[in-house]
Protein backbone atom coordinates (compact mmCIF):
# COMPACT_ATOMS: atom_id res chain seq x y z
CA UNK A 1 0.00 0.00 0.00
CA UNK A 2 0.84 3.31 -0.90
CA UNK A 3 1.66 5.63 2.11
CA UNK A 4 1.98 9.82 1.91
CA UNK A 5 3.84 11.72 5.07
CA UNK A 6 3.01 14.58 4.98
CA UNK A 7 4.56 17.73 7.39
CA UNK A 8 7.34 20.35 6.74
CA UNK A 9 9.66 18.49 4.02
CA UNK A 10 13.24 19.49 4.23
CA UNK A 11 16.16 17.61 2.34
CA UNK A 12 19.53 18.81 0.38
CA UNK A 13 20.08 19.04 -3.06
CA UNK A 14 23.10 17.62 -4.93
CA UNK A 15 24.29 21.26 -5.21
CA UNK A 16 23.97 21.35 -1.23
CA UNK A 17 20.76 23.90 -1.89
CA UNK A 18 18.16 23.07 1.07
CA UNK A 19 15.06 22.03 -0.59
CA UNK A 20 12.35 22.66 1.82
CA UNK A 21 8.58 23.09 1.85
CA UNK A 22 6.13 24.26 4.71
CA UNK A 23 3.35 21.94 3.39
CA UNK A 24 4.84 18.98 2.05
CA UNK A 25 4.46 15.21 1.21
CA UNK A 26 6.18 12.36 0.64
CA UNK A 27 4.72 9.50 -1.43
CA UNK A 28 6.15 6.02 -0.36
CA UNK A 29 5.84 2.68 -2.36
CA UNK A 30 5.21 -1.12 -1.44
CA UNK A 31 9.42 -1.21 -2.07
CA UNK A 32 9.74 1.25 0.58
CA UNK A 33 11.07 3.71 -2.13
CA UNK A 34 10.36 7.15 -2.76
CA UNK A 35 7.84 7.88 -5.26
CA UNK A 36 7.16 11.32 -5.24
CA UNK A 37 8.28 14.75 -2.96
CA UNK A 38 7.29 17.91 -2.96
CA UNK A 39 4.25 20.95 -2.12
CA UNK A 40 1.17 19.04 -1.12
CA UNK A 41 -0.53 21.15 -3.21
CA UNK A 42 0.65 19.31 -6.42
CA UNK A 43 0.82 15.52 -4.69
CA UNK A 44 -0.38 13.51 -8.23
CA UNK A 45 -4.21 12.60 -8.45
CA UNK A 46 -2.52 8.59 -8.01
CA UNK A 47 -1.81 9.27 -4.33
CA UNK A 48 -5.13 10.15 -3.27
CA UNK A 49 -5.91 6.71 -2.01
CA UNK A 50 -2.93 6.08 -0.14
CA UNK A 51 -2.84 5.68 3.60
CA UNK A 52 -1.50 9.06 5.52
CA UNK A 53 0.48 10.36 8.06
CA UNK A 54 0.08 13.81 8.98
CA UNK A 55 2.91 15.12 11.24
CA UNK A 56 1.25 18.71 10.80
CA UNK A 57 3.94 21.36 10.77
CA UNK A 58 6.21 18.97 11.93
CA UNK A 59 9.46 18.67 10.35
CA UNK A 60 9.74 15.65 7.82
CA UNK A 61 13.79 14.88 7.01
CA UNK A 62 16.43 12.38 5.91
CA UNK A 63 17.37 10.06 8.84
CA UNK A 64 20.46 10.61 10.13
CA UNK A 65 23.89 8.75 9.45
CA UNK A 66 26.30 8.35 12.15
CA UNK A 67 29.53 7.80 10.20
CA UNK A 68 31.22 6.79 13.18
CA UNK A 69 29.76 4.62 16.20
CA UNK A 70 30.75 1.32 18.18
CA UNK A 71 28.15 -1.26 18.72
CA UNK A 72 29.63 -3.50 21.05
CA UNK A 73 29.92 0.05 23.35
CA UNK A 74 26.21 0.49 23.37
CA UNK A 75 25.74 0.19 27.55
CA UNK A 76 29.48 1.92 27.82
CA UNK A 77 28.67 5.68 27.35
CA UNK A 78 30.07 7.73 30.49
CA UNK A 79 32.47 5.23 31.66
CA UNK A 80 34.93 7.92 32.89
CA UNK A 81 38.74 6.90 31.31
CA UNK A 82 41.42 9.48 32.15
CA UNK A 83 42.49 9.12 28.73
CA UNK A 84 41.77 7.62 25.51
CA UNK A 85 44.24 4.57 25.99
CA UNK A 86 43.17 4.36 29.88
CA UNK A 87 39.43 4.15 28.54
CA UNK A 88 39.79 1.59 26.25
CA UNK A 89 42.22 -0.66 28.32
CA UNK A 90 39.74 0.09 31.69
CA UNK A 91 36.37 -0.27 30.23
CA UNK A 92 36.08 -0.50 26.48
CA UNK A 93 38.62 -3.90 25.79
CA UNK A 94 36.72 -5.98 28.92
CA UNK A 95 32.50 -5.34 27.39
CA UNK A 96 33.86 -5.70 23.89
CA UNK A 97 35.36 -9.39 24.94
CA UNK A 98 31.61 -10.36 26.08
CA UNK A 99 30.72 -10.55 22.19
CA UNK A 100 32.04 -13.54 21.74
CA UNK A 101 29.11 -15.19 22.84
CA UNK A 102 26.51 -15.11 19.61
CA UNK A 103 23.57 -15.07 21.97
CA UNK A 104 24.68 -12.05 23.90
CA UNK A 105 25.37 -10.21 20.82
CA UNK A 106 22.08 -11.35 19.18
CA UNK A 107 20.51 -9.65 22.01
CA UNK A 108 22.66 -6.39 21.84
CA UNK A 109 22.14 -5.93 18.24
CA UNK A 110 18.82 -5.78 18.65
CA UNK A 111 18.87 -2.69 21.38
CA UNK A 112 21.55 -1.29 19.53
CA UNK A 113 19.51 -0.69 16.32
CA UNK A 114 16.45 0.12 18.39
CA UNK A 115 18.11 2.76 20.43
CA UNK A 116 19.43 4.22 16.82
CA UNK A 117 16.38 4.52 15.97
CA UNK A 118 15.00 6.06 19.00
CA UNK A 119 17.28 9.28 18.63
CA UNK A 120 16.14 9.42 14.08
CA UNK A 121 19.34 7.89 12.43
CA UNK A 122 18.92 5.32 10.07
CA UNK A 123 22.11 4.42 8.55
CA UNK A 124 25.09 3.74 9.93
CA UNK A 125 29.13 3.42 9.89
CA UNK A 126 29.52 1.25 13.00
CA UNK A 127 32.61 -0.62 14.64
CA UNK A 128 31.88 -4.40 15.98
CA UNK A 129 34.00 -6.43 18.38
CA UNK A 130 37.13 -8.52 16.89
CA UNK A 131 34.53 -11.43 17.24
CA UNK A 132 32.78 -12.82 14.01
CA UNK A 133 29.58 -13.28 16.12
CA UNK A 134 29.45 -9.56 16.79
CA UNK A 135 29.35 -8.85 12.93
CA UNK A 136 27.09 -11.87 12.13
CA UNK A 137 24.73 -10.05 14.73
CA UNK A 138 24.41 -7.12 13.46
CA UNK A 139 24.69 -7.75 9.91
CA UNK A 140 21.44 -10.21 11.03
CA UNK A 141 19.74 -7.63 12.94
CA UNK A 142 20.27 -4.52 9.90
CA UNK A 143 19.39 -7.19 7.15
CA UNK A 144 16.05 -7.77 8.98
CA UNK A 145 15.15 -3.86 9.17
CA UNK A 146 15.79 -3.43 5.54
CA UNK A 147 18.32 -1.07 6.88
CA UNK A 148 21.49 0.71 4.75
CA UNK A 149 24.45 -0.57 7.25
CA UNK A 150 28.70 -0.93 6.78
CA UNK A 151 30.19 -2.51 9.59
CA UNK A 152 33.05 -5.07 9.72
CA UNK A 153 34.65 -7.49 12.17
CA UNK A 154 37.16 -5.29 14.05
CA UNK A 155 40.81 -6.86 13.47
CA UNK A 156 43.45 -6.03 16.47
CA UNK A 157 46.51 -8.35 16.81
CA UNK A 158 48.27 -6.47 19.86
CA UNK A 159 48.12 -4.40 22.72
CA UNK A 160 44.74 -5.06 23.93
CA UNK A 161 43.73 -8.26 25.74
CA UNK A 162 43.98 -11.92 24.70
CA UNK A 163 40.09 -11.96 24.48
CA UNK A 164 39.58 -9.34 22.30
CA UNK A 165 42.76 -10.21 19.74
CA UNK A 166 43.07 -12.22 16.66
CA UNK A 167 45.45 -12.86 14.26
CA UNK A 168 46.43 -11.30 11.11
CA UNK A 169 45.67 -14.62 9.47
CA UNK A 170 42.15 -15.15 11.55
CA UNK A 171 41.41 -11.25 10.64
CA UNK A 172 41.55 -11.98 6.67
CA UNK A 173 40.16 -14.62 6.83
CA UNK A 174 36.92 -13.94 8.54
CA UNK A 175 36.85 -10.66 7.30
CA UNK A 176 37.10 -12.21 3.48
CA UNK A 177 34.02 -14.78 5.03
CA UNK A 178 31.85 -11.44 6.12
CA UNK A 179 32.60 -9.73 3.07
CA UNK A 180 31.34 -12.31 0.92
CA UNK A 181 28.33 -13.48 2.99
CA UNK A 182 27.06 -10.03 3.74
CA UNK A 183 28.16 -7.33 1.24
CA UNK A 184 25.30 -6.43 -1.16
CA UNK A 185 23.01 -8.56 0.50
CA UNK A 186 19.60 -6.40 1.11
CA UNK A 187 21.26 -2.83 1.79
CA UNK A 188 24.71 -3.93 3.39
CA UNK A 189 28.11 -2.92 3.04
CA UNK A 190 30.98 -4.42 3.96
CA UNK A 191 33.95 -2.14 6.23
CA UNK A 192 37.38 -3.51 6.34
CA UNK A 193 38.30 -2.30 9.94
CA UNK A 194 42.00 -2.44 11.36
CA UNK A 195 40.93 -0.84 15.16
CA UNK A 196 44.51 1.68 14.64
CA UNK A 197 47.78 1.83 14.05
CA UNK A 198 48.42 0.63 18.22
CA UNK A 199 46.30 -2.51 18.22
CA UNK A 200 47.50 -3.98 14.66
CA UNK A 201 50.86 -5.16 13.42
CA UNK A 202 52.46 -3.91 10.67
CA UNK A 203 51.18 -7.22 9.06
CA UNK A 204 47.64 -6.73 10.40
CA UNK A 205 48.26 -3.34 8.68
CA UNK A 206 49.16 -4.73 5.17
CA UNK A 207 46.39 -7.66 5.10
CA UNK A 208 44.09 -4.82 5.73
CA UNK A 209 45.54 -2.97 2.64
CA UNK A 210 45.38 -5.77 0.29
CA UNK A 211 42.03 -6.34 1.88
CA UNK A 212 40.33 -2.76 0.92
CA UNK A 213 42.23 -3.75 -2.70
CA UNK A 214 40.68 -6.90 -3.20
CA UNK A 215 37.03 -6.41 -2.11
CA UNK A 216 35.03 -4.80 -4.54
CA UNK A 217 32.62 -1.85 -3.02
CA UNK A 218 34.01 -2.53 0.69
CA UNK A 219 34.98 0.68 3.15
CA UNK A 220 37.55 0.83 5.21
CA UNK A 221 37.55 2.68 8.39
CA UNK A 222 39.99 2.95 11.81
CA UNK A 223 40.73 5.89 14.15
CA UNK A 224 43.67 8.51 13.45
CA UNK A 225 45.10 11.18 15.35
CA UNK A 226 42.33 11.39 18.28
CA UNK A 227 44.48 11.85 21.35
CA UNK A 228 48.37 13.16 22.25
CA UNK A 229 49.10 9.68 24.37
CA UNK A 230 47.96 7.66 21.23
CA UNK A 231 49.94 9.87 18.95
CA UNK A 232 53.27 9.52 20.99
CA UNK A 233 52.51 5.80 21.26
CA UNK A 234 52.03 5.17 16.94
CA UNK A 235 55.57 7.00 17.06
CA UNK A 236 57.56 4.68 18.91
CA UNK A 237 55.90 1.90 17.39
CA UNK A 238 56.30 2.68 13.82
CA UNK A 239 59.72 5.01 13.86
CA UNK A 240 60.20 5.25 10.38
CA UNK A 241 57.06 6.80 9.33
CA UNK A 242 56.78 10.22 8.76
CA UNK A 243 53.78 10.62 11.16
CA UNK A 244 50.52 8.72 12.38
CA UNK A 245 48.99 9.45 8.63
CA UNK A 246 51.77 7.65 6.91
CA UNK A 247 51.43 4.93 9.07
CA UNK A 248 48.14 3.94 7.13
CA UNK A 249 49.55 5.45 3.42
CA UNK A 250 52.33 3.09 3.98
CA UNK A 251 50.14 0.26 3.82
CA UNK A 252 47.55 1.89 1.31
CA UNK A 253 44.70 2.59 3.56
CA UNK A 254 44.15 5.93 2.18
CA UNK A 255 41.41 5.82 -0.41
CA UNK A 256 38.37 7.53 -1.24
CA UNK A 257 36.59 4.44 0.69
CA UNK A 258 38.61 4.93 3.78
CA UNK A 259 36.57 6.99 6.77
CA UNK A 260 39.12 7.95 9.52
CA UNK A 261 37.47 8.84 13.15
CA UNK A 262 38.27 11.85 14.89
CA UNK A 263 42.11 13.87 13.26
CA UNK A 264 42.19 16.05 16.03
CA UNK A 265 45.85 16.77 15.18
CA UNK A 266 46.88 16.72 11.72
CA UNK A 267 49.63 18.30 10.83
CA UNK A 268 49.63 20.48 6.93
CA UNK A 269 51.32 17.22 5.30
CA UNK A 270 49.27 14.90 6.83
CA UNK A 271 46.10 17.06 5.87
CA UNK A 272 47.48 16.89 2.13
CA UNK A 273 47.62 12.88 1.56
CA UNK A 274 44.24 12.41 3.25
CA UNK A 275 42.77 15.19 0.59
CA UNK A 276 44.72 14.09 -2.52
CA UNK A 277 43.77 10.45 -1.39
CA UNK A 278 39.90 11.52 -0.96
CA UNK A 279 39.97 10.07 2.40
CA UNK A 280 37.45 11.36 4.86
CA UNK A 281 37.75 12.69 8.71
CA UNK A 282 35.02 11.92 10.74
CA UNK A 283 34.75 14.42 13.49
CA UNK A 284 32.83 13.09 16.76
CA UNK A 285 32.78 16.25 19.18
CA UNK A 286 31.27 14.50 22.14
CA UNK A 287 33.66 11.95 22.60
CA UNK A 288 36.56 14.49 21.94
CA UNK A 289 35.81 16.59 24.72
CA UNK A 290 34.40 13.83 27.22
CA UNK A 291 37.98 11.73 26.67
CA UNK A 292 39.62 15.29 26.78
CA UNK A 293 41.18 14.56 23.15
CA UNK A 294 41.37 17.82 21.93
CA UNK A 295 39.07 20.22 19.88
CA UNK A 296 38.88 19.37 15.83
CA UNK A 297 39.09 22.48 13.65
CA UNK A 298 36.77 21.59 10.69
CA UNK A 299 38.62 25.06 9.02
CA UNK A 300 42.21 23.65 9.02
CA UNK A 301 40.69 20.23 7.52
CA UNK A 302 39.15 22.25 4.96
CA UNK A 303 42.02 24.59 4.01
CA UNK A 304 41.46 25.80 0.36
CA UNK A 305 44.97 24.45 -1.03
CA UNK A 306 44.04 20.92 0.37
CA UNK A 307 40.68 20.36 1.74
CA UNK A 308 40.15 16.92 3.89
CA UNK A 309 36.38 15.42 3.01
CA UNK A 310 34.80 15.78 6.45
CA UNK A 311 31.65 13.24 7.81
CA UNK A 312 30.39 14.06 11.67
CA UNK A 313 29.77 10.39 14.23
CA UNK A 314 28.66 10.36 17.59
CA UNK A 315 31.22 7.35 18.53
CA UNK A 316 29.02 6.11 21.02
CA UNK A 317 30.50 5.07 23.40
CA UNK A 318 33.29 7.35 23.98
CA UNK A 319 30.70 9.65 22.26
CA UNK A 320 28.18 10.54 25.12
CA UNK A 321 24.97 10.54 22.63
CA UNK A 322 23.43 8.29 20.57
CA UNK A 323 21.75 11.44 19.27
CA UNK A 324 22.84 13.36 16.26
CA UNK A 325 21.14 16.17 16.59
CA UNK A 326 22.91 16.37 20.09
CA UNK A 327 25.74 15.74 18.38
CA UNK A 328 24.93 18.41 15.58
CA UNK A 329 24.87 20.86 18.55
CA UNK A 330 28.08 19.78 20.18
CA UNK A 331 30.20 20.11 16.75
CA UNK A 332 28.77 23.77 16.70
CA UNK A 333 30.05 24.41 20.34
CA UNK A 334 33.57 22.67 19.29
CA UNK A 335 34.15 24.63 16.08
CA UNK A 336 33.09 27.41 17.89
CA UNK A 337 36.00 27.19 20.05
CA UNK A 338 38.21 26.55 17.01
CA UNK A 339 37.14 30.02 15.27
CA UNK A 340 34.57 28.78 13.16
CA UNK A 341 30.75 29.74 13.05
CA UNK A 342 29.24 26.66 11.42
CA UNK A 343 25.14 27.32 10.47
CA UNK A 344 22.35 24.47 11.19
CA UNK A 345 22.10 24.55 7.29
CA UNK A 346 25.43 23.03 7.31
CA UNK A 347 25.51 20.67 10.07
CA UNK A 348 22.23 19.17 9.17
CA UNK A 349 23.40 18.70 5.39
CA UNK A 350 26.36 16.85 6.58
CA UNK A 351 24.78 14.36 9.01
CA UNK A 352 22.52 13.61 5.64
CA UNK A 353 23.75 14.11 2.68
CA UNK A 354 26.87 14.53 3.43
CA UNK A 355 27.92 11.38 5.22
CA UNK A 356 25.75 9.26 2.88
CA UNK A 357 28.17 10.86 0.18
CA UNK A 358 31.15 9.91 2.70
CA UNK A 359 29.81 6.07 2.97
CA UNK A 360 29.13 5.35 -0.69
CA UNK A 361 25.05 5.07 0.27
CA UNK A 362 23.95 8.60 -1.47
CA UNK A 363 22.75 6.69 -4.16
CA UNK A 364 19.97 5.10 -2.04
CA UNK A 365 19.68 7.29 0.95
CA UNK A 366 20.70 10.68 2.36
CA UNK A 367 17.67 13.02 0.75
CA UNK A 368 13.77 12.96 -0.27
CA UNK A 369 14.27 12.08 -3.54
CA UNK A 370 12.30 9.44 -6.02
CA UNK A 371 13.88 6.47 -6.53
CA UNK A 372 16.17 6.54 -2.53
CA UNK A 373 14.49 4.94 -0.09
CA UNK A 374 12.45 6.55 2.43
CA UNK A 375 14.58 6.58 4.97
CA UNK A 376 12.93 9.49 7.20
CA UNK A 377 13.10 11.25 10.53
CA UNK A 378 10.60 12.93 11.72
CA UNK A 379 11.13 15.87 14.47
CA UNK A 380 8.78 18.20 16.33
CA UNK A 381 10.36 21.90 16.70
CA UNK A 382 8.25 22.13 20.45
CA UNK A 383 9.26 18.93 21.81
CA UNK A 384 9.69 20.14 25.51
CA UNK A 385 9.06 23.09 27.05
CA UNK A 386 12.26 24.77 26.57
CA UNK A 387 12.09 24.28 22.85
CA UNK A 388 8.45 24.90 22.60
CA UNK A 389 9.26 28.66 24.13
CA UNK A 390 12.48 28.55 21.96
CA UNK A 391 10.20 28.04 18.96
CA UNK A 392 7.85 31.13 19.93
CA UNK A 393 10.92 33.24 18.95
CA UNK A 394 12.25 31.19 15.90
CA UNK A 395 12.24 33.03 12.85
CA UNK A 396 13.31 30.87 10.19
CA UNK A 397 14.33 27.93 9.14
CA UNK A 398 17.86 27.98 10.06
CA UNK A 399 16.70 29.14 13.17
CA UNK A 400 14.40 26.23 13.88
CA UNK A 401 17.20 23.54 13.19
CA UNK A 402 19.45 25.69 15.17
CA UNK A 403 17.56 24.84 18.09
CA UNK A 404 16.84 21.61 17.53
CA UNK A 405 20.26 20.79 17.71
CA UNK A 406 21.34 22.75 20.09
CA UNK A 407 18.32 22.14 22.62
CA UNK A 408 16.87 18.62 21.30
CA UNK A 409 17.59 14.89 21.74
CA UNK A 410 15.49 11.78 21.27
CA UNK A 411 12.72 13.88 23.02
CA UNK A 412 12.51 16.09 19.65
CA UNK A 413 12.60 12.52 17.57
CA UNK A 414 8.51 11.90 16.52
CA UNK A 415 8.66 9.05 14.54
CA UNK A 416 11.45 7.31 11.86
CA UNK A 417 11.01 5.22 9.25
CA UNK A 418 13.84 2.88 7.45
CA UNK A 419 12.61 1.33 4.06
CA UNK A 420 9.15 3.18 3.79
CA UNK A 421 7.97 1.41 7.60
CA UNK A 422 7.70 2.59 10.42
CA UNK A 423 10.28 1.73 13.19
CA UNK A 424 10.00 4.23 15.96
CA UNK A 425 6.91 6.11 17.24
CA UNK A 426 7.60 8.57 20.28
CA UNK A 427 5.00 7.67 22.99
N1 LIG B 1 40.69 4.32 19.15
C1 LIG B 1 40.78 2.98 19.07
N2 LIG B 1 39.67 2.37 19.50
C2 LIG B 1 38.82 3.36 19.85
C3 LIG B 1 37.49 3.37 20.38
O1 LIG B 1 36.85 2.34 20.60
N3 LIG B 1 36.95 4.59 20.62
C4 LIG B 1 37.63 5.74 20.39
N4 LIG B 1 37.02 6.91 20.65
N5 LIG B 1 38.87 5.75 19.91
C5 LIG B 1 39.46 4.57 19.64
ZN1 LIG C 1 35.64 5.19 17.55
Amino acid sequence: MTRVIRGQTLSFAADGKAVHESRGAVAVGDDGTILWAGPQSLLPQGFAQAEVDDYGDKLVMPGFIDAHIHFPQYRMLAAPGKDLLDWLTRFTFPEESRYADAAYARAAAAIFLKRLFAHGTTSALAFCSVHKTCAEALFAAAEAHGMALVTGKTMMDRNAIPAVEDTPETGARETVELYEKWHGKGRLRYAVTPRFAITSSDAQLKVSGELLSSLPGALMQTHLSESPGEIAFVKELFPRAKDYTDVYDHYGLLSDRSLFAHGIHLSDRECARLSESGSTVVHCPTSNTFLGSGLMSMRWLREQDRPVHLGVATDVGGGTSYSMLATLGETYKVQMLTGYKPTAHELFRMATRGNAGRLKIDHETGALEHGKFADIVVLDPEATPVLASRHELSSSLEDVLFSLMILGGDRAVTATYVKGRKVHERA
